[in-house]
């Protein structure tokens, strides 16, 4: 629940597959807001929560269809401003008294609209040439508008692109101003929170920080924390929070499975014994986590061995230190979205992510998650805010079963320093690139593939390496990132020069779907 110091607004979720969006884009004007499904908004809620103004998502759904999702009636009772995206538009139309049509097909992509009154919401736009380009993606279109409603702007396959009650501030666009490709969309969300809902935009870091370490303060008392980290930067920012809400009351357990990158447990350790001065205990597991692995190819087998194995680690070292009440872990936002399905019923299993589940019921802990709030870009702000150092803030994301999912067949200690070599050349060409930054993740992939090669007038037969780099915004979807192919070529020459066992080198040029990011 939002902190009611805050202004907020809440998004309503009827399952688009950018409602996130809209969020992170209402942050980055420094509007705090949180979503929540349709299906559980009701009254009680909207009470409590106390909205300042409200957003309708889209959603695959038609509300032609019987039974399809509606806004609860109250939202349009509570004299804030409305905002409906898409499907959200619809829902508005139907519930106030429009009428919505199924279109014959669908509209998907760019479309150009033009200013039919001046309104607000516009502020900023520019209609030159061909209009402002706008992204639809949409199957129905609203036929008739609600009373009180008037057209703000159209576009020649849309009449009603943007529609307002400007009296009660209900606000309805028929394409998605939170994707990037409608270019002033992001002006026109801050339009609608600044000048129509009135709000100032009071989301800081620093001001989250404060109020963070007070938070943490009253659920700990003096309770005893234990905070497992990784070397990614979540459980780093969270762990630098705590420390500094609750000083020595932590105890930070860096588990090294053997199968971290090159140097990684170097840097772990003196960030937070050197830099921060806090206590950390780290444990050489790699004996165990590699002779448990021995002989085992099946990726799930792989990830369910590494996540018991790092539980059973961290509770006998969390004995060690005569216990703890609180797990602290750096749980983001988009982990705790209860997004909405539209065909109902959980989502397939595609992989088994490795976390620390579990360990609170085995050990009777409860959990802290300071950055429960926060996208991985504010976690990142919040570290600066922290003072982390910047190299440490911009780390790629990598999996807590590290590199065993990108040695696919058998793990052996020998493999994985193979892989460690390759990887750190790779990234540390990218840093001279400059591209290091301009990439989600970039990492190498050890195939258990051997290809024969020729090296001087020597025959070799030696394995295959994949390079993969990727851009994306949250690791749901990725595409490839399309290198030059001298800077390839430099990396390939490197590693195939400088690390034994790789004789051929090539790269993936998979997007997610249908692929995922690692290999396994
Ligand atoms: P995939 O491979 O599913 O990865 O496209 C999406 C993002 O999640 C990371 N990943 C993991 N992170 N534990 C983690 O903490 C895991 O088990 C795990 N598996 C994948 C992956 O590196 C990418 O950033």
């Amino acid at each position: 629940m939002a902190d009611q110091k805050h202004e907020r607004a809440l998004i309503i979720d009827f399952g688009s597959q950018v409602t996130q969006l809209i969020a992170r884009r209402l942050r980055e004007s420094g509007v705090y807001c949180e979503i929540h499904p349709f299906n559980k908004v009701d009254d009680a809620f909207l009470k409590t929560y106390d909205p300042q103004a409200v957003i309708l998502s889209g959603g695959p759904a038609s509300v032609t269809w019987e039974d399809s999702p509606r806004a609860p009636a109250e939202v349009f009772e509570l004299g804030v401003p409305v905002l409906g995206i898409c499907y959200g538009q619809q829902v508005m139309m139907e519930q106030l008294g429009g009428r919505v049509e199924s279109g014959t097909s669908r509209e998907f992509g760019r479309a150009y609209i033009d200013r039919v009154i001046d309104d607000p919401i516009l502020y900023g736009l520019s209609f030159e040439g061909q209009g402002e380009q706008v992204w639809m993606s949409h199957g129905d279109h609203v036929a008739e508008m609600a009373e009180g409603f008037e057209v703000v702007a159209k576009s020649p396959g849309a009449p009603f692109a943007v529609i307002a009650d400007r009296e009660r501030h209900f606000y309805g666009t028929q394409f998605h101003p939170e994707v990037v490709h409608t270019l002033s969309g992001k002006q026109m969300l801050r339009n609608f929170t600044h000048d129509i809902a009135g709000l100032k935009g009071d989301w800081t870091m620093a001001a989250y920080r404060e109020e963070a370490i007070e938070k943490i303060r009253a659920q700990v008392g003096s309770g005893r924390v234990i905070c497992g980290l990784s070397g990614g930067v979540d459980s780093s920012v969270a762990a630098v929070l705590i420390h500094e809400a609750i000083g020595s009351q932590l105890t930070c357990v860096y588990v090294d499975h053997g199968l971290m990158r090159m140097n990684e447990s170097e840097q772990v350790v003196s960030l937070f014994r050197e830099h921060y001065n806090i206590p950390l205990v780290h444990v050489d597991a790699s004996d165990l986590f590699l002779g448990e692995l021995a002989g085992v190819s099946d990726p799930e087998r792989k990830r369910k061995i590494i996540g018991k194995l790092f539980i059973d680690v961290f509770e006998a070292e969390a004995k060690k230190i005569g216990g703890a009440d609180f797990l602290a872990q750096g749980t983001l936002y988009p982990d705790v979205i209860e997004s909405v399905s539209a065909i109902g019923g959980p989502s397939v299993t595609i992989k088994s992510h490795h976390n620390v589940g579990g360990l609170p019921e085995r050990m009777n802990m409860q959990l802290v998650e300071p950055l429960r709030d926060l996208f991985k870009d504010e976690v990142r702000a919040l570290g600066r805010e922290l003072g982390l150092p910047e190299a440490f803030i911009g780390r790629h994301p990598f999996p807590g079963p590290g590199l065993a999912i990108r040695i696919p067949g058998e793990i052996t200690r020998e493999k994985a320093d193979t892989l460690r070599k390759a990887d750190a050349i790779y990234l540390e060409e990218l840093r001279n690139a400059n591209l290091y930054d301009e990439i989600w993740q970039a990492f190498a992939v050890l195939l258990p593939v051997n290809t024969v090669g020729v090296m001087g007038d020597e025959r070799t037969y030696e394995n295959v390496l994949a390079l993969r780099a990727v851009t994306s915004t949250d690791g749901m979807t990725a595409d490839y990132f399309p290198f030059e192919h001298d800077f390839l070529g430099r990396v390939a020459t490197r590693i195939i020069n400088e690390v034994k066992g790789v004789n051929r080198v090539v790269y993936d040029i998979t997007s997610k779907p249908p692929g995922t990011i690692e290999w396994e």
